[in-house]
């Protein structure tokens, strides 16, 4: 019989303790981290949910897999796992691992941008856009319309504009040294790309000679949203899917925090046999030899484990059920949020939630402070504060004011989501008194991580009493 329930399919061997806080530790722990979240001790969090990158839980056949790892410099067996791993799922003829996602784009386009090159993309994830923008080119972004619209439900919101690309390929095609896409789109929402929309990318890279990648770090969730959401996907496995998804690309850039279930590591593959040739010379400058690319032994045995395991359709489907359920309780408090639920997080828009504070007054930092100081749980801005600086020191609002809440894989419970959903309860009945921020303290890029805050009217953070499941 079939059960309505989804359960986490897996049971937990090992534990680590969650340090709960009293409401009034927490006033004072974020007023010492100057209303900065990214500054408070991780152990003074109840609920982690800052990203979903680097935090999932490891498996008991990946630990085990750690002690097969063989820590040789050149032609370690772990590296060799690691490349069947990949090439089960991603059949490209080059394998370079390196110690995250970003390693990996910065080679690639160390190899292929620079002055007078545009690289369009659905949406470049910020350090994609940043590793692009470093060596002079231009990141463009052309997801559908219907992506920069929170509640229009759209099977696949993380969509190109087929016709914005093909006019871009066609008048200026021949500074497009490649294509992008972000499967999922995470600054867009973790929202899917179609099968579809992979293949017509491809097939306008292919009139213009321009190869296409993947920016894969969350393709076990897309190529999920795929069997669900498209039609005659239905019933193919999600291992099909993720095979067809690749190959219709030309290569990758990977980072295997997420959708390897691994802490830390990434991979660039690909077909074009000069591009790897330029691409593991550098690795070796910078990450290491081409067999360990900055990675230990034992971390690419974790990843070639997880890579079996992502495909797992129960663990999928778990995944998928687990955000949804708090994405859909948040939207029966009344808390809007970007629609469809997404795969990896949940994103609040705090511009309609708080609409008494204007962007430059920073809605979704004020959602956050105030999420953390109610019951411990911490999120990420994702608006003004990430964005709103100009390279020339002015501001400009964002184009939304988002709270991100990013999903750790297997590692909270169902119990976990329902103590968030509880505080947002309480926070929903006094959103009026929210107040704006202003940043008092910044450093002239990437401010987010560093910037000090102080409250418009400081008795806005203190003056509520009720944080559920207080410890003391
Ligand atoms: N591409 C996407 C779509 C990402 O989400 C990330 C990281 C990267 C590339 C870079 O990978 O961190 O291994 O260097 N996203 C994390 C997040 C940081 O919280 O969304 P990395």
């Amino acid at each position: 019989m079939e059960m309505d329930t989804i359960i986490e399919p897996f049971r937990i061997k090992s534990v680590e303790p969650i340090q709960l806080t009293s409401r009034a530790e927490r006033e004072q722990m974020i007023q010492d981290a100057h209303y900065n979240l990214f500054n408070l001790h991780a152990d003074d969090v109840i609920i982690d949910l800052l990203t979903d990158s680097g935090t999932s839980a490891m498996s008991a056949a990946q630990w085990a897999g750690l002690m097969q790892g063989d820590e040789s410099y050149a032609g370690s067996p772990s590296y060799f796992r690691f490349e069947e791993a990949v090439k089960d799922l991603m059949p490209f003829e080059h394998v370079i691992p390196t110690h995250q996602g970003r390693a990996a784009e910065r080679i690639l386009m160390g190899l292929v941008a620079g002055p007078d090159v545009k690289i369009p993309s659905n949406t470049h994830f910020d350090t994609t856009r940043a590793n692009i923008e470093a060596t002079g080119a231009e990141a463009i972004d052309l997801v559908v319309d219907a992506g920069h619209v929170p509640d229009e439900e759209h099977p696949f919101k993380g969509n190109i504009n087929l016709d914005r690309l093909e006019a871009l390929l066609q008048e200026e095609g021949d500074r497009v040294p490649l294509v992008m896409l972000t499967v999922t789109n995470n600054t867009g929402g973790g929202q899917p790309v179609s099968m579809a929309n992979i293949r017509g990318a491809k097939a306008l890279c292919n009139e213009h000679g321009v190869p296409l990648f993947l920016d894969a770090c969350r393709f076990a969730e897309n190529a999920y949203f795929i069997k669900q959401r498209e039609d005659g996907y239905g019933d193919h496995s999600v291992k099909a899917i993720v095979r067809e998804m690749f190959s219709h690309a030309d290569g990758m850039t990977m980072s295997a925090k997420k959708d390897a279930l691994v802490n830390i590591g990434g991979w660039l593959a690909l077909d074009h046999d000069t591009w790897a040739r330029k691409a593991r010379n550098q690795l070796i400058l910078t990450e290491g030899f081409p067999t360990y690319g900055g990675l230990a032994g034992r971390d690419l045995e974790a990843i070639a484990v997880g890579l079996q395991e992502i495909v797992d359709e129960d663990y999928l489907e778990y995944r998928m059920a687990s955000t949804r359920y708090l994405g859909e309780a948040l939207t029966d408090l009344g808390v809007p949020i970007i629609r469809p639920v997404g795969g990896h997080a949940v994103y609040i828009d705090a511009k309609s939630l708080l609409p008494h504070i204007p962007p430059l007054d920073y809605p979704a930092q004020s959602l956050a402070v105030a999420l953390y100081v109610t019951g411990g749980i911490r999120g990420v801005e994702i608006g003004s504060v990430m964005f709103g600086r100009q390279p020339d020191g002015s501001e400009e609002p964002a184009d939304q004011e988002l709270l991100r809440l990013a999903i750790p894989r297997r590692v909270y419970t169902q119990s976990h989501v329902d103590y968030v959903i509880e505080c947002f309860e309480a926070l929903v009945g006094r959103k009026d008194a929210l107040c704006g921020y202003e940043i008092t303290e910044e450093p002239p890029q990437l401010r987010h991580f560093t910037a000090h805050f102080r409250p418009q009217e400081p008795g806005a953070v203190h003056h509520e009493t009720d944080a559920p499941a207080e410890a003391s």
